[in-house]
C-alpha cells in the first residue's frame, strides 16, 4: 500500500496517537460552495452529478482545494442503494428526494433483490477509484452508505421529511415485512460497503439519520441489529491497511453504550450531546467524531472559534477524537466559516495532543 501523506483521520479513528485533532466536514460539498452550484448547473442536475464520476470526482475535490481537510468523503447519495433496486430515484427542485415507486404492497417487498455493486452501482466504485486516484494519497477517502433503516424510511414513505406514518404503521402492523426490507438492505449495504473498500475507500460511515425516530426498544430492533449485522460483514483490511468505522445515528445520544457495542470503531454524534460525558460512557471502546452544531458557523469568527475551543476542551487530552459537526452543513453557511472552523480545530488541537495520557 503506498503511504498516505496525511493519515491523521485514520489515526484517530483507530484512536491511535495524532499531533492535532482531524477534520472533515458532513456534507462538506454541496451547495453552500458557490463552484459546487456551478458544476451541477453544468451536470444539469443532483442525480447526473452522482452517476458521473468525472462530476463526482470534481466536486468530492473543491472543499479540499478551500480547506485544509483531512478526509475527502465520496460524492454521492445514500439513496443509490434503493435506486439500483428499482425503485426510480428522482429530485424535484427544493423538494428533497423521492421515489417513482415506494415500497406499499407485500408483493413488491418479497420481489426485492440484493443488487450487484459491480453492475447496478459501477458508477459509484467508479467514481471511488477515480477519486482516489486524484487524491494521490494526500488525505484519505472516506465511503459511505445509509442505514437500512434509514434506507428503508425512505423506501417506504417515498420521500423525506415526513411523520414516518408508513414505516411506523408497518413496524407495528407488519414487523416481518419490515425485518424483511431491513434484512435485503443490510445485505445490500455490506456488499456496497465492501465493494466501496475494494475501489478504494479507506474508512466507511454508516449514516443512521433516521434512527432516533424510533422509540428505545424498537431502535434497537429495528436499527441497531441491522448496523451491527452490516459490521459484522464488512472487510476490516484492504490493501495492507486498516479500514475504521464510522457509526451515526441522529439523536442516537441515549444509546451510545449500545452503539458502541455494535462492533464499530468510532461512533458520530450530533450536536445535542456533551462530548465529555459520551467520552466517559463510551470513549474507552470507541473514537468519538463530532459534534458542532451547524448553525454555529452562521454566527461570528470568534464565536466560532469559541464553539470550538469548548468542544475540544470537553474531549480533553487523549487520542480518538475526529472533530466534525453534528450533521450536514447548511447550504446558505459562509464559505469563510468553514474555514474559520478548520483551522480553530487544527490550531487549538494542538495542545490536547501533546501530552496524551494512556
Ligand atoms: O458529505 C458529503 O459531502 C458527501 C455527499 C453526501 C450527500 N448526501 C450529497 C447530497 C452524503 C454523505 C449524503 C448522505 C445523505 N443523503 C443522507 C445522510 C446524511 C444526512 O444528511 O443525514 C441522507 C438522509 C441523504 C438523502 C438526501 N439527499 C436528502 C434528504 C437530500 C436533500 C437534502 C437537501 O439538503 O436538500 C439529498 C440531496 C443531496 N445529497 C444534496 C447533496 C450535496 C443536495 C442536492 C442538491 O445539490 O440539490
Amino acid at each position: 500500500m503506498t503511504k498516505l501523506k496525511n493519515d491523521t483521520l485514520l489515526r484517530a479513528l483507530l484512536r491511535q496517537s495524532t499531533e492535532y485533532t482531524p477534520v472533515w466536514l458532513m456534507r462538506q460539498a454541496g451547495r453552500y460552495l458557490p463552484e459546487y452550484n456551478q458544476t451541477r448547473a453544468r451536470a444539469g442536475n443532483f442525480l447526473a452529478l452522482c452517476k458521473n464520476p468525472d462530476f463526482a470526482t470534481e466536486v468530492t475535490m473543491q472543499p479540499l482545494a478551500r480547506f485544509p481537510l483531512d478526509a475527502a468523503i465520496l460524492f454521492s447519495d445514500i439513496l443509490t442503494i434503493p435506486d439500483a433496486m428499482g425503485l426510480g430515484l428522482y429530485f424535484s427542485d427544493g423538494e428533497g428526494p423521492k421515489f417513482e415507486r415506494p415500497l406499499r404492497e407485500e408483493w413488491e417487498i418479497r420481489a426485492l433483490t440484493v443488487p450487484d455493486p459491480a453492475v447496478h452501482l459501477r458508477y459509484v466504485m467508479d467514481a471511488v477509484s477515480q477519486i482516489r486516484r486524484t487524491l494521490d494519497n494526500r488525505i484519505p477517502l472516506i465511503g459511505f452508505s445509509g442505514s437500512p433503516f434509514t434506507l428503508a424510511c425512505y423506501m417506504v414513505e417515498g420521500s423525506g421529511g415526513t411523520d414516518f406514518r408508513q414505516i411506523k404503521t408497518m413496524l407495528y402492523q407488519r414487523p416481518d415485512l419490515l425485518h424483511h426490507i431491513l434484512n435485503i438492505t443490510a445485505q445490500a449495504v455490506t456488499a456496497y460497503l465492501n465493494a466501496q473498500i475494494e475501489s478504494g475507500a479507506q474508512a466507511v460511515m454508516i449514516f443512521d439519520t433516521w434512527g432516533g425516530a424510533l422509540s428505545h426498544a424498537a431502535y434497537q430492533e429495528f436499527s441497531l441489529r441491522y448496523i451491527s449485522q452490516i459490521l459484522a460483514g464488512l472487510k476490516r483490511e484492504h490493501g495492507g491497511g486498516r479500514i475504521p468505522n464510522i457509526v451515526f445515528t441522529k439523536g442516537g445520544g441515549l444509546w451510545l453504550e449500545s452503539i458502541a457495542d455494535s462492533g464499530c470503531d468510532a461512533v458520530g454524534l450530533d450536536w445535542t450531546v456533551d462530548i465529555a460525558e459520551a467520552r466517559r460512557r463510551v470513549g474507552h471502546k470507541v473514537a468519538l467524531q463530532g459534534n458542532l452544531d451547524p448553525a454555529v458557523l452562521f454566527a461570528a469568527p470568534e464565536v466560532i472559534v469559541a464553539e470550538v475551543e469548548k468542544i475540544l476542551a470537553g474531549y480533553g487530552s487523549g487520542d480518538g477524537h475526529v472533530f466534525n459537526l453534528g450533521h450536514g452543513i447548511s447550504q446558505f453557511t459562509p464559505p469563510e466559516s468553514a474555514l474559520t472552523l478548520v483551522e480553530a480545530v487544527h490550531s487549538i488541537s494542538r495542545k490536547y495532543r501533546q501530552h496524551s495520557p494512556l
